[in-house]
């Protein structure tokens, strides 16, 4: 095999990502619906073609040597240039058809998101939509290994001057309970008392968390763990049932304050104002689909989640 099948015939480039991402052989075939064998003859047409091995053996398990960790990047690379190649053509001839990868941690992923590809899609009817929803860090992992072309994050990742971020939305931070709890009524509660109230919060790696914990920190207080949810609706349900107080965004309990099953409490430092932000690497060359999703979140104007009277 010389450069130019290299070059020209790709396949074996493809399989090896998959085996790459998955770490295990079987696993690849049954994905790429080819046997197990043909997965091993790619991947070793490759390492004949590379003449160093790709993979070793570390006990039952493979994992990538460091020419394999190498090629898996350009691996990436040559794909998602291909990508943004057929999609830039397309472009030329003013298409609208495509791809759009969005990345979303997991608040804006199911409570932000949506709304826009809503009216993203009315206006792009042929554009292929995916949704990745993962935590903060897999975000960021997506949009590094170019797996997503674009994402929408509660925080800007690090270091800031990697990546062209732009806020488009508020995100507020409120402090909930449930209707019968004595705060309830209570006004202007001091942030020393909730600091000592046993709280119901997210998981490490939660923006949410992260927030809370900043605002905390700035004051010499910390946080007081009672129970350590690992997603948004938990947290609702745990609340509304009386289990206790919890930090969450006001996006996320629109219908629940409607439904008079949670209530927003009058926390001294609340509300943290944050905001969502639009991401992608400052140098990444941005599909014309990514472009158009970006130019919405900045300019359409979602309704604003309802406060309740008590906060006025
Ligand atoms: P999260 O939200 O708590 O779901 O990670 C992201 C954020 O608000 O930063």
């Amino acid at each position: 095999m010389g450069p130019d099948d290299f070059l020209i015939n790709l396949h074996p480039l493809r399989v090896f990502l998959v085996v790459a991402r998955l770490l295990n052989f079987s696993r690849a075939a049954e994905e790429l619906h080819i046997s197990q064998s043909a997965v091993s003859t790619h991947v070793k047409t490759l390492e004949l073609h590379v003449g160093v091995p790709l993979f070793e053996k570390r006990g039952r398990h493979v994992v990538l040597t460091d020419a394999g960790t190498m090629l898996q990047d350009y691996g990436q690379r040559i794909f998602s240039l291909i990508d943004e190649t057929l999609q830039a053509m397309n472009s030329m001839k003013g298409g609208q058809w495509g791809k759009l990868r969005v990345a979303a941690d997991t608040t804006a992923g199911v409570y932000v998101v949506p709304a826009f590809l809503g009216v993203y899609r009315q206006k792009f009817p042929d554009v292929a939509i995916s949704l990745d929803v993962v935590n903060r860090s897999q975000v960021v992992e997506s949009l590094r290994l170019r797996q997503a072309d674009i994402a929408v994050m509660g925080q800007v990742p690090d270091p800031p001057e990697h990546w062209d971020a732009k806020p488009f939305l508020d995100n507020e931070l409120v402090v909930i309970g449930c209707p019968q709890h004595p705060w309830a009524t209570r006004h202007r509660i001091a942030l020393r008392e909730l600091a000592e109230t046993p709280l119901l919060v997210r998981e490490p790696g939660s923006g949410t968390r992260k927030a809370l914990e900043r605002l905390l920190d700035r004051v010499g207080l910390s946080l007081n763990i009672a129970m350590e949810l690992g997603s948004n609706s938990t947290i609702k349900q745990a609340v509304s049932h009386g289990l206790g107080l919890a930090v969450i965004s006001r996006r996320v309990i629109e219908l629940e304050l409607s439904a008079e099953r949670l209530v927003v409490l009058d926390v001294e430092g609340f509300p943290i104002k944050r905001a969502w932000y639009v991401v992608h690497l400052e140098k990444s060359y941005l599909s014309p689909p990514a472009k158009q999703f970006r130019q919405l979140l900045l300019t359409v104007q979602l309704k604003e989640p309802s406060i309740p009277d008590s906060l006025h």
